[in-house]
């Protein structure tokens, strides 16, 4: 590791203040940007889209087995298949169109420098930090003060923000957040997927778990997300409102509702192993290949992991509407959680794969892997805290719509796949999902100019458009390709194989 990495990740940790023992790793890449959250609505579609790293067992019903049992995982630490997910980022156009902004995460595990002190996260375990509906900012509060936004120059000097920053940031935007790190020692879940958590008690990254209702100390988990805001730099002027262009999928302009969530999916005693013999503490200034040394986990970045479609809808590229229709609510504005009465259909089977390239030259790996929506298994167990998951899990489930749109979907899927082709490699891979797909999180870490060059997204529906209208012969990928850049309004796959193509930067 060259000496300028370590000042980076240095500097990265600087705004952690943190006397703890730590290590950092940035996601390979992004397993699937769709509207699914297992936490939040198991078995149905989600209310608004998400980008999601981690284990490929990420589906809309999914636990800790579960998830150990996945052909592949973005983190670069093998045994992590957890799963971690954020509300993916739009650019709002003037006349109301909205533009995927790419970006992958840098996750950080913090842990006390004392073995022993530091509680693994038990089996099922699964958090949520941050309040999708919020559009104020109230600056007493921890959950509040665990999200900030760091407007990115790395000529010159970042600024960090309590909202998404109204200046341009010329090397991009970083959306950091904290997740509670105190646990009641009892409950994997709660109704809200926080109560059974709280922040350590000087704030969201200092002091220690000193509430007796919350005694037990987690690794705390601080995820940095890295927006190719800059690749839409020029678009500026074109937007909705140019000083501050960009929309949360659950139609926040503010950033006061970014969330992030957590379900545990770390192989079985790797993290007891983490938090009792992984101490590098600052000397190693958060370098995770410590630990590898050490035989705790294996670290090894590079190659990719993606899963198909589960829910029949295009959420990258240019879309007329937020996927969910969700209203932009400004400032103060009143949001609520809604799912749109009709939502697109969930796909099954998914195939997870994998390839250095784009969806197009991945190959599948492990079988097909079939779950059942809205089944019982869509209710987590979770031990002890088997009353507050089951509440929350039924109430989930209670509306018409997402059981009726589960059936259909089963049915229609299952006879599209019934001779799934392997992910196409036939198309060749575009250029511009070729430049798309060179993952920012591969590249976060590694060096320290990086950061400034996540992936150019304006190449993607810029350039792209160009090269699929010249070509005569018609491809699967082309044809989802162009569904996206020239029509917005068509929103679902037309064959199984373009859901392999909608690729997810
Ligand atoms: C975990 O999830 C899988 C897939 O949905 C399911 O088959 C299994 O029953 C679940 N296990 C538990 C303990 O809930
Ligand atoms: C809105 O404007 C953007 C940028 O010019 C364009 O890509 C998109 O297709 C437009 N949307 C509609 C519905 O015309
Ligand atoms: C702000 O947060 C504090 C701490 O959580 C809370 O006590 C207070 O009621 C909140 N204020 C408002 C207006 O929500
Ligand atoms: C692409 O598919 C062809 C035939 O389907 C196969 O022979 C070839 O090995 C595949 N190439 C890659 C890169 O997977
Ligand atoms: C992104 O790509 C466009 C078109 O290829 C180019 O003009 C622009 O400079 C690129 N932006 C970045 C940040 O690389
Ligand atoms: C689009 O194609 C035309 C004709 O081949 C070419 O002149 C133009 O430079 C291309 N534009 C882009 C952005 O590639």
């Amino acid at each position: 590791m060259s000496r300028s990495t370590l000042t980076k990740f240095l500097l990265a940790a600087a705004v952690l203040s943190s006397a703890n023992a730590y290590f950092l790793f940035g996601m390979n890449n992004v397993i699937t940007t769709e509207r699914i959250d297992p936490i939040v609505n198991p078995g149905k579609v989600s209310g608004h889209v998400h980008t999601v790293v981690g284990g490929s067992n990420f589906r809309v019903t999914t636990n800790t087995s579960f998830l150990r049992q996945s052909e592949c995982t973005s983190s670069p630490i093998k045994e992590d298949k957890s799963n971690y997910w954020a509300p993916t980022l739009y650019f709002q156009w003037k006349n109301g169109s909205f533009t995927s902004v790419s970006g992958a995460p840098v996750m950080y595990y913090l842990f006390s420098d004392t073995p022993g002190v530091t509680t693994p996260f038990p089996d099922d375990f699964r958090m949520l930090s941050g309040t999708p509906t919020l559009r104020s900012y109230n600056a007493s509060s921890y959950a509040q003060q665990a999200i900030t936004f760091l407007c990115l120059d790395f000529s010159g000097t970042s600024t960090k923000h309590n909202e998404l920053p109204t200046t341009d940031c010329p090397s991009g935007i970083r959306a950091q957040i904290n997740f509670p790190s105190c646990w009641d020692g009892k409950n994997t879940d709660s109704p809200d997927h926080k109560s059974h958590v709280a922040f350590l008690s000087g704030g969201p990254d200092s002091g220690s778990c000193t509430d007796p209702a919350f005694p037990k100390t987690l690794p705390r988990i601080f995820m940095e997300m890295y927006l190719d805001t800059g690749s839409l730099h020029a678009q500026r002027s074109q937007a909705m409102n140019p000083s501050q262009p960009f929309v949360y999928a659950m139609g926040d302009p503010t950033g006061y509702g970014y969330h992030a969530d957590f379900i545990m999916g770390w192989d079985k005693g790797v993290l007891d192993k983490v938090v009792d013999k992984c101490q590098c503490t600052s000397a190693a200034f958060g370098d995770p290949t410590c630990c590898s040394t050490a035989g705790v986990f294996t670290f090894k970045q590079g190659g990719t992991c993606r899963i198909t479609k589960g829910v029949d809808e295009i959420t990258t590229g240019t879309l007329r509407s937020l996927p969910g229709n969700n209203p932009v609510v400004p400032l103060n504005g009143q949001a609520s959680n809604l799912v749109a009465p009709v939502t697109p259909a969930l796909i099954s089977p998914v195939f997870a794969y994998t390839g250095d390239s784009p969806s197009q030259t991945g190959q599948p790996v492990g079988p097909p892997v079939t779950v059942t929506p809205g089944g019982p298994a869509s209710v987590p167990t979770s031990g002890s805290s088997a009353p507050s998951t089951g509440s929350s899990g039924s109430s989930e489930k209670a509306s018409g719509s997402a059981s009726s749109g589960t059936s259909s979907s089963g049915s229609t899927s299952s006879s599209k796949d019934s001779s799934p082709n392997p992910p196409a490699n036939d198309s060749g891979s575009s250029p511009a999902k070729g430049s798309s797909s060179s993952s920012p999180a591969t590249s976060v870490p590694n060096q320290g100019s990086a950061p400034a060059t996540p992936p150019n997204k304006s190449a993607v529906v810029s350039g792209s458009s160009n090269h699929t209208c010249q070509k005569k012969k018609t491809s699967h990928s082309k044809r989802a390709h162009r569904a996206r850049i020239h029509d917005s309004s068509r929103r679902r796959f037309s064959t199984p194989e373009e859901r392999f193509l909608d690729n997810d930067f």
